[in-house]
């Protein structure tokens, strides 16, 4: 009944002055989970199955801000897992288009061969750049037949980056959930500041005890609230009981169409005013948020009234 959205990362850097005349989008098909009754993954099996050479599909602009810094002199550090391995290749090339010489790093962990994409890019790009590229693989699961294909046996963590980077660097961290909270932590605890240290992950945040109450905007929700959507002058009342209802899903169910991607806290597409009244969020949003905004998509009301620029 409703459109499916899903945001991707770009794969791909074309070099070239001027805007770029492609764009690459790299999608792994998810099967449904083994042990489980949940279905394959819907978009992916559909971009498999039936978009070909010649589709046509609505696409919004890139967007978000999990952007290469070039301005740092520092080295750079791509560290991923699984399928985030996608815009830190885009990342890679066009760290290396630039005339910085600092030192790169790609640090990319997958179970075994099967699972490894771009493995011969990769390795293109290191034999093109061998005094600026450091490549490391770990593989957690390797298989017979995988020798000399990877660096490392076990998974990408916080001792790994340590002993191959130390702590003077740019660090750009994609990948599961799990991952991620690790490496921040073990970033953080070894000195490294946190302008330093830009993620991006693919799930939807998960919260954690340091998410209530830090920033003023993880208050617990309002049992319900009075949602005024102000330029479309409607009053909606939202109710604590339908659980997880977010502010966009609100919005949606009153008529109105604010711009939306992720649905996670990702993206930022959502962003939206907040004129009255203040949000509550379950986990921290991966996105910046606007000063005065609201990322609605996964927000809930703070406050009793609230009023959004809508
Ligand atoms: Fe992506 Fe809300 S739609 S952050």
């Amino acid at each position: 009944a409703k459109p499916v959205l899903r945001t991707y990362s770009l794969s791909d850097w074309p070099a070239g002055p001027g805007l770029p005349d492609h764009y690459r989008l790299s999608i792994k098909r998810e099967a449904a989970p083994a042990g489980s009754d949940l279905p394959p993954g819907l978009a992916s099996s559909f971009l498999h199955d039936h978009v070909q050479q010649g589709t046509r599909l609505r696409v919004l602009p890139p967007a978000g801000t999990f952007v290469l810094d070039t301005t740092a002199d520092t080295p750079i550090a791509l560290i991923s897992n699984g399928v985030g391995i996608t815009p830190m290749l885009a990342m890679l090339k066009a760290a290396l288009a630039q005339p910085r010489p600092q030192p790169i790093w790609f640090i990319h962990g997958c179970r075994d061969s099967r699972f490894h994409a771009f493995r011969e890019e990769v390795q293109a790009l290191a034999q093109q750049h061998p005094d600026r590229l450091r490549v490391h693989l770990a593989y957690s699961r390797p298989q017979a037949g995988d020798e000399g294909l990877f660096q490392s046996q076990g998974r990408v963590d916080g001792a790994l980056i340590q002993r191959l980077v130390g702590a003077s660097a740019q660090y750009y961290l994609c990948g599961s959930a799990g991952f991620m909270d690790d490496l921040v932590q073990h970033l953080r605890q070894s000195g490294v500041e946190d302008g330093a240290i830009r993620f991006e992950s693919f799930s939807r945040p998960t919260p954690s005890a340091e998410d209530a109450g830090t920033d003023g905007t993880s208050e617990a929700p309002v049992p319900t609230c009075q949602v005024r959507f102000a330029r479309s002058n409607r009053l909606a009342t939202w109710e604590a009981a339908k659980a997880e209802q977010s502010l966009l899903e609100l919005a949606e169910a009153e008529g109105l169409r604010p711009p939306f991607a992720c649905r996670a806290g990702v993206c930022g597409t959502c962003a939206t005013r907040v004129l009255n009244g203040s949000v509550s969020y379950a986990a921290t949003p991966s996105a910046a948020v606007p000063k005065g905004s609201a990322l609605i998509c996964i927000a809930q009301p703070g406050s009793d009234q609230l009023s959004l620029d809508l």
